[in-house]
């Protein structure tokens, strides 16, 4: 991001690959954090995320979108709506083993923890995100 520059932020990670916790340090004070999690029992949750998300880039907010995103193709809307606003778009994607998730997803309690089928299917759709599919940057976390 240039100086004080707005952009949009997409996460790739697979559940507990510590998405959350990347953007709790390194965004949370600079960028309105959307995330489909906030409204877990919400009906057309893509739709209504878009909308936010479109609203939020339009009022000339940065903005980081907080979901596992494994996929090009759930992540061309977003990049979408930042060619429509023409705002840059950076993907930051937490490299992490998918056994490694499993360990820290068993190691969390109550609704923080996720099924393991929801887990190993985004690890079957998961394509690390590149400049070729259309975003300005990408930040590789390992960790
Ligand atoms: N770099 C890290 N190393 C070890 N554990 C981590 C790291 N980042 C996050 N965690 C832990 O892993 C779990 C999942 O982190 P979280 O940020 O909620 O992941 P996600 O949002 O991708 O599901 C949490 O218990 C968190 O404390
Ligand atoms: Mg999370």
């Amino acid at each position: 991001m240039g100086a004080g520059g707005q952009e949009l932020v997409v996460m790739v990670g697979l559940q507990g690959s510590g998405k959350s916790t990347f953007v709790a340090e390194h965004l949370a004070g600079s960028h309105v954090v959307v995330s489909k999690d906030h409204w877990p029992n919400a009906r057309h949750r893509e739709a209504r995320q878009q909308r936010v998300v479109a609203a939020l880039l339009a009022e000339g907010a940065s903005v980081v979108v907080d979901n596992t995103s494994p996929s090009p193709a759930e992540r061309a809307p977003l990049l979408a709506l930042a060619a429509a606003a023409g705002v840059p778009v950076r993907a930051v994607f937490l490299d992490v083993p998918v056994e490694t998730c499993r360990a820290r997803n068993g190691a969390r309690g109550g609704r923080a923890r996720v099924p393991l089928v929801g887990l190993y299917s985004a690890a079957g759709r998961l394509v690390p995100p590149t400049t070729e599919e259309g975003f300005t940057e990408v930040t590789v976390v390992c960790s």
